[in-house]
Formats: structure tokens, C-alpha cells, sequence
């Protein structure tokens, strides 16, 4: 129940999921590290204030020999500024290629350090220990890694596996309110593409989710990482099936964007972008309008969005939208339900009907 496994061949991995987990692990890194190497754990001030005693001290209790490097906390250092300085911090400690870096705090952290560790000497063992709700349940999971630059978000990265996810439910304890309902919208998202059941634990566990009760969240983070695992093992590159996970996300990228990336989290904008694609979904004749209900209502049980400012020009939300990296030869590519569990891969929508959708109040 606690653990999962990613199916990659020799490249598998375990995830685990578990109040407690950073206890244990220096004692699973010692598997498969040697004994006496040398580990770096990457974080920022924030979280290793928080975590990074307890991390150091598992690390150290199974024989391992450790640093630690910091990185600025906020999505505008994720840049290549930031992968030079974790590089050049491995390297003054010494780091070779049978060493690790542990990855410790949100997305940012761990695609950071995930990319520094894929290209460190072309590649040393990485272990993601996601301590934000978001983390924990899509970006630690799957082998994406990069930085953003003036092109755009995430434009330069890796596919690199991890070796071990280390997930433990209590670091959500001190994750700020706001943080842990952006991380939710992600939750929301794998119950709309594959798992009714997972959706309705949603509607029905609010209290406990809020309150950080460990089983309502060890199972909803499980759900997703298993629904998340399931996709990866069969489709790693995003050639077709995992393009799912991106429901909710061109609109909710289109938000971002016009946004400028201050006003709203990640969440928030998927959360938005999930209600948008799937008042689309009923335009197009797909969806029923029950359903669109009972994604509102999910969406607003968690105080996300479901409507953005009137001040926000929904054609240039619809233009930001036909410049996502998803989009192939100028046709906007949607991942639209067709139920709750259930989604259909979308390229034939016209801005037109993308407009009225988006117009729409309800
Ligand atoms: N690689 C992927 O597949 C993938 C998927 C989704 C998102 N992402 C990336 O993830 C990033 C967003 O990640 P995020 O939402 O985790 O944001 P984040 O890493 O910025 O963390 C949010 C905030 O919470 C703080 N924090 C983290 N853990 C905490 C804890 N336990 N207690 C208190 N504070 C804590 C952080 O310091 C930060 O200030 C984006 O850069 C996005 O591109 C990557
Ligand atoms: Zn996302």
C-alpha cells in the first residue's frame, strides 16, 4: 500500500509514500549507493530550515557523506544561473559518478536539481524527495528535469529518472494553505482523466484533506502517482498516452502566460484551465452539463478558480493558447472529458468555439 513501483525496465524505481518516510531514507539509498559516498542534497533555505536536519542526519546514520546546496527559493531562479552554481558546488565537493544528489523541496527544486544531476559528469543517481503536495504528486514522478529561460518555461531539461522518490506526507504539515490547494488541482486533474472513484474521495474528504489528516492524503497522493506511474511506464517521451496528463493545462498555461506568472500558482491556473477545457468539452457535444457541474463544484470545494477578472482578454488568453509546446502545425491540441474518468485527445476545435465556451459565465 505504501509503495509503488515506476515500470522502466532496468530503469525501474520505488516510490514510496509515507508519514515519516525521511527517517528511512539513508537506510533505502544504501541499496543501491555504495557505502561512504558522497551525497549532495540540493534545496533552499525555506524547506531545509524545515526538513534538512533530518535528512542529513538519515543520510549520515547510514554512512554516507554529506552536503548540502542551496538554491534561491521562487520559480524565477529556475534558470541556468542556478544549474552552474549546483554544478560548480558539486564539483568543489567532489562529487564522482558513483555519488547522488537528493532533491529536497517542491517542483522547483527537484527539476532543478534533477537536470543537474542528469548532466553532472553525463549523469549520477538522483533521488527526489518532493515536499510540497505538487511535487509529490506529478513533478518528482516521471523523469521530467529543466529550467526555464527567456524563450519560454521548462525550454531546456531532460528525460532523467530518478532512483528512488522518497515521499513523506507529514512535510505537507507546514505547506502553506494556498500551496497545498494549488497542489490539489493536480489531484482534481488525475480523477477527471482516469479515476471517477479517486474524484468522488475528493468531494467526500475534503475535511480530512484540509485538516493534513496522513491517510486521506497518503491515499489521494498514492492514486495519482499510481494513475502518474501507469502512463509514464507505457508512454516515457510523450509520444501519445501521457499527453493526457495535460488536461486542464493549455488553458491553464494560456492563464500563466497572460498573467505574466505573478498573479496566479500553477494550480490556480489549471484548476481554471481544467473548468475552461471542459466547458469547451460540452460545446463540442462531449461532455454533459451535470458533469461540467460536478467539476465546479469539486473545483470550488477547494476554493479554486473557476472564473478569472473581466479584465482579462479572453483572445489573447485563446492566442496564448496556439503558442503552447503542445501545439503541432498551428492546430490547438486538447485533452477534453468525455465523463469524469474519462478523456479524448482533441486537435480539430475551432477558435470560435473555443471563444464561446470561454465566454461563457456558468
Ligand atoms: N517535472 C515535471 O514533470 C513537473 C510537473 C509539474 C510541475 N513542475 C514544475 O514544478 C514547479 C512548481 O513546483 P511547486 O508547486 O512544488 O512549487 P515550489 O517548488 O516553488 O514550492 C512552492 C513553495 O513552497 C515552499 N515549500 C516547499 N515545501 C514546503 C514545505 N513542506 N513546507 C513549507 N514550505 C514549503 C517552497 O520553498 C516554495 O516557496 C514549476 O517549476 C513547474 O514547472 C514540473
Ligand atoms: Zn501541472
Amino acid at each position: 500500500m505504501n509503495s509503488l513501483k515506476v515500470e522502466l525496465g532496468e530503469r525501474s524505481y520505488e516510490i514510496s509514500i509515507e508519514s515519516g518516510a525521511i527517517a528511512s531514507l539513508g537506510e533505502r539509498m544504501a541499496s543501491f549507493l555504495g557505502f561512504n559516498e558522497k551525497i549532495a542534497v540540493v534545496s533552499n533555505k525555506t524547506v531545509f530550515d524545515l526538513y534538512g536536519a533530518r535528512v542529513t542526519a538519515s543520510l549520515e546514520k547510514a554512512g554516507f557523506e554529506v552536503s548540502s546546496i542551496f538554491i534561491h527559493d521562487g520559480e524565477v531562479f529556475k534558470d541556468l544561473k542556478q544549474v552552474e552554481h549546483v554544478l560548480n558546488e558539486m564539483f568543489n565537493f567532489g562529487l564522482d559518478r558513483k555519488s547522488a544528489v537528493v532533491a529536497l523541496g517542491g517542483g522547483v527544486v527537484g527539476d532543478l536539481a534533477g537536470f543537474a544531476a542528469s548532466i553532472y559528469m553525463r549523469g549520477i543517481a538522483l533521488v527526489q524527495v518532493p515536499t510540497t503536495l505538487l511535487s509529490q504528486v506529478d513533478s518528482s514522478v516521471g523523469g521530467k528535469t529543466g529550467v526555464n529561460n527567456g524563450f519560454g518555461k521548462n525550454m531546456i531539461g531532460t528525460f532523467y529518472q530518478p532512483r528512488f522518490v522518497c515521499i513523506d506526507v507529514d512535510t505537507l504539515k507546514t505547506l502553506p494553505e494556498r500551496e497545498l490547494r494549488a497542489g490539489i488541482a493536480e489531484v482534481i486533474k488525475y480523477g477527471i482523466i482516469e479515476d471517477a472513484e479517486l474524484f468522488r474521495f475528493l468531494k467526500d474528504n475534503r475535511r480530512e484533506i484540509h485538516s493534513h489528516d496522513a491517510a486521506a492524503l497518503s491515499h489521494i497522493i498514492h492514486t495519482s502517482c499510481k494513475i502518474k506511474a501507469d502512463i509514464v511506464s507505457k508512454d516515457e517521451r510523450e509520444a501519445g498516452l501521457r499527453e493526457i496528463l495535460n488536461y486542464g493545462h493549455t488553458a491553464g498555461h494560456a492563464l500563466e502566460t497572460v498573467t505574466e506568472y505573478i498573479e496566479y500558482l500553477h494550480g490556480e491556473a489549471v484548476a481554471w484551465g481544467m473548468y475552461a477545457e471542459a466547458k469547451i468539452a460540452v460545446a463540442m457535444k462531449l461532455l454533459s452539463d451535470a458533469a461540467l457541474r460536478e467539476i465546479k463544484d469539486l473545483i470550488e470545494d477547494y476554493r479554486l478558480l473557476v472564473s478569472i477578472p473581466k479584465d482579462i482578454d479572453i483572445r489573447r488568453l485563446v492566442e496564448a493558447m496556439s503558442y503552447d509546446k503542445k501545439t503541432v502545425a498551428g492546430a490547438i491540441k486538447f485533452v477534453l472529458p468525455t465523463a469524469i474518468g474519462r478523456v479524448e485527445i482533441r486537435k480539430d476545435i475551432g477558435k470560435d468555439v473555443i471563444l464561446n465556451a470561454l465566454s461563457k459565465e456558468t
